[in-house]
């Protein structure tokens, strides 16, 4: 049995590659990030990593979000779906090779949307796993969609769902910035971080929060934190953090504070 909180670690695509290539992984960054799991020695964790620029550009050139409409988009779908199985590859490899217990679950065979949420999902392995403390690896996907034939399940959305669903007391975003600014950081230098938000203060800020200036599908920091608010809602604790400065996420993992901001319901 495994009696441990459970927490949500999502590694961002912009961490783990350079969202500025293609197919541009960040070896150093997975290797690391492996290492300080593996130190960290969580015993109720669930990962997911985001697209980057493996799933990103695929998904775009083919227009897979927006659903099927033509045969040409099919070959994209599966391009799509294929991208996101050499990243995860890579991290596994290096999870694995840290001595990781770690289990990778392919979100498009155990998942279906509908207009792009998540409606049947067989969770009854990933359960499993997590009971037998095994560390279950999940990421964004090209996925079948009841409606829409079929569309991008965002890394994010993934976070959102996995932890309502299995009661997580935690979520720790990890991106390529300190947190949540007033404005992206990487355009306006001048952009302040947020420490602290309520679940209302985020709402507020929601519409003002800018548009992604790379490669993102599924909405770049705005769509992440529209992921995010039912899990706040439920009052699941979420810290967006810094996951490409060294030893972030094993300290966030091990319940540390670290620079960041951090999401709550009141
Ligand atoms: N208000 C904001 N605060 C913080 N970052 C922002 C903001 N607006 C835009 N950004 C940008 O959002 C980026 C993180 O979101 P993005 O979706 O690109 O990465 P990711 O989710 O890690 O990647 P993936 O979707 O591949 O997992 C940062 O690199 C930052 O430049
Ligand atoms: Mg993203």
């Amino acid at each position: 049995m495994n009696e441990h909180e459970l927490a949500v670690l999502k590694i961002g695509g912009s961490v783990i590659t350079d969202k500025n290539g293609e197919l541009a992984a960040r070896t150093q960054e997975i290797n690391r990030l492996a290492e300080e799991i593996q130190k960290a020695n969580v015993h109720n964790l669930i990962i997911v990593h985001g697209g980057g620029s493996f799933g990103h550009p695929s998904a775009q050139r083919y227009a897979i979000k927006e659903g099927f409409k033509e045969d040409g988009q099919k070959i994209g779908f599966s391009e799509t779906h294929h991208v996101m199985t050499v990243l995860n590859g890579l991290l596994m490899d290096s999870l694995i090779w840290h001595k990781v217990p770690a289990m990778s679950i392919t979100p498009s065979s155990c998942l279906i949307t509908e207009n792009g949420r998540i409606n049947h999902f067989e969770d009854t392995p990933l359960k499993a796993l997590l009971k037998m403390a095994f560390i279950p690896v999940l990421y964004g996907d090209a996925v079948l969609d009841t409606k829409l034939g079929f569309t991008i399940l965002s890394g994010d959305q993934l976070v959102s769902a996995l932890a309502t669903r299995l009661n997580a007391e935690r979520i720790i975003m990890g991106v390529d910035v300190d947190g949540l600014y007033d404005a992206d950081p990487k355009v306006e230098k001048t952009a302040k971080m947020f420490k602290h938000l309520t679940l209302e203060e985020l709402k507020k800020l929601h519409g003002k929060l800018g548009k992604p200036t790379v490669c993102d599908v599924t909405g770049g920091m705005l769509g992440k934190i529209a992921e995010l608010m039912p899990a706040i809602e439920q009052k699941i604790r979420v810290t967006i953090i810094n996951a490409s400065k060294p030893n972030n996420v094993y300290k966030a993992l091990e319940g540390e504070t670290v620079e960041g901001t951090i999401i709550e319901k009141v």
